[in-house]
């Protein structure tokens, strides 16, 4: 049975909150393609993690078939995600829609065709397989990032939000270069300190991209979604110098140990200064009661905090513990996935709510946004996704493989239940009653 909503009484009603009025949308099939090749690469990555527990809580991180999860959520999951909301968003943040959307329909085709092919390589131990979907993966990077730069360069606005974005087009065109490195030599013993790379490979996609994209699209989503009016950003733009400077570090070839720890230093007083800056959007709300979507965003922000800390000791100790390193990632991935998710709690629904209703307003009575779908069905979502994930990074710390395994199964029930509940908002109907 589809959720239906009547709409019967001719009465205007108030714009939903969080709406960017007046902001052009990208076109429905664009978005929707990204955000349901994202959610189906999460319950994927969810399935993956439940067959991988045991390697999982062996610390056997760099197992290719970790390393394939570990794909399906960085870049099925995260950058996909990225990708289709800044297709959306670009309209509010710089004030300019992305240049091509039939580039952004090729990046997306060869994003999802090359991460399929690479974590199926990983998987079954194909090299071919492997080097075409780096190969692919490469292509959608270098064209969504020359479309993202397209589009900022004439953007009419130049706020922290344009140089949070300006940074992350960098790491993208970063991230495919050490990404095909690895793809071509990291098992063959090509590479003179593989766990070097890897680790430099993962901190710039994650730095210089996934973060410095959040706090970009925070700066601008948080205020909304939190209504906040007024509160300073000057950690937003301290977060956003840290980052730039920790992955433009990491980026470069050359560079030791100690470049590697200067950077390290820098990203972690990132992480706290982009914290800070959350913390001051949730303590500055007019909205007193938080939604699941901004609880699960703030879960993430706190699982952040925890990978922060965490990050010092699992890095010095890289391989030689590696539970601890593999316990580091988890709660890192993690996290951003909780953030992530949350925001799909928000912006889902004012996608539909803006196509489906929207055109509605003011001749007939129409739900409020946060009507498309029962809240204390996405809370318990919420905290089903919270105890996954804290469930399987306490698991992979100690070596247990039944608690990694039920953490495993808890994320995934959770990943599920997200997407039953999207489908269902994606799919009301307006009803019309006599
Ligand atoms: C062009 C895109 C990319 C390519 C071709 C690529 C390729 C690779 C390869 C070949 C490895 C080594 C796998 C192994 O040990 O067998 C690796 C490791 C890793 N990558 Fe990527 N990657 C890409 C994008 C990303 C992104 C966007 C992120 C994060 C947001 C990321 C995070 C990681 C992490 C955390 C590891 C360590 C995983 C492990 O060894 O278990 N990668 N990547």
């Amino acid at each position: 049975m589809l959720p239906t909503l009547p709409i019967s009484r001719p009465l205007a009603a108030p714009a939903p909150a969080g709406v960017p009025g007046g902001a052009e949308l990208a076109p429905p099939l664009l978005v929707g393609e990204h955000f349901v090749a994202a959610l189906s690469f999460l319950v994927a990555g969810g399935a993956g993690l439940v067959l991988c527990a045991d390697h999982l809580a062996l610390g056997a991180f760099y197992v290719p078939r970790v390393a394939a999860v570990v794909h399906l959520f960085t870049i099925g999951w995260i950058t996909l995600s990225i990708f289709g909301a800044l297709c959306q968003f670009l309209p509010v943040a710089v004030g300019r829609p992305l240049a091509s959307y039939a580039v952004a329909h090729l990046s997306f085709a060869s994003l999802s065709l090359g991460a399929s092919l690479m974590v199926a390589g990983l998987f079954v131990g194909s090299r071919p397989l492997l080097l075409s979907g780096a190969a692919g993966l490469s292509l959608a990077f270098l064209t969504f990032g020359g479309n993202l730069a397209v589009t900022l360069f004439g953007a009419k606005e130049r706020g922290l939000t344009f140089w949070a974005l300006v940074g992350a087009t960098a790491a993208i065109f970063v991230t495919p270069a050490y990404g095909v490195a690895l793809a071509l030599q990291v098992h063959d013993g090509g590479l003179a300190d593989p766990f070097a790379t890897i680790g430099r490979h993962a901190h710039v996609a994650i730095i210089g991209f996934v973060l410095m994209v959040m706090v970009g699209v925070a700066h601008r989503l948080m205020p909304m979604f939190l209504l906040v009016h007024g509160v300073s950003a000057r950690p937003g733009w301290a977060a956003l110098g840290l980052y730039f400077t920790a992955a433009v570090l990491l980026a470069l070839p050359w560079g030791g140990d100690r470049v590697a720890l200067v950077a390290g230093v820098l990203a972690l007083a990132g992480v706290g200064a982009m914290v800070v800056q959350a913390a001051a959007y949730y303590r500055h709300r007019t909205r007193r009661a938080i939604d699941p979507g901004m609880t699960l965003a703030a879960a993430g922000l706190v699982g952040l905090v925890v990978a922060a800390a965490l990050a010092p000791f699992a890095l010095s100790r890289g391989v030689t513990a590696p539970r601890l390193l593999s316990a580091y990632f988890t709660v890192l991935l993690g996290s951003i996935s909780l953030f992530i998710a949350g925001h799909y709690y928000k912006i889902v629904p004012f996608l539909v709510w803006n196509h489906r209703f929207g055109p509605l307003l003011g001749k007939v009575k129409v739900p409020k946004v946060a009507e498309l779908y029962s809240e204390r069905l996405a809370r318990a979502d919420a905290a089903l996704l919270v105890l996954g994930l804290v469930t399987l990074a306490l698991g992979v710390a100690l070596g247990s493989v039944a608690v990694t395994r039920a953490g495993a199964v808890a994320f995934t029930a959770g990943a599920l239940l997200e997407v039953v509940i999207l489908a269902r908002v994606a799919r009301t109907k307006v009803a019309t009653s006599p």
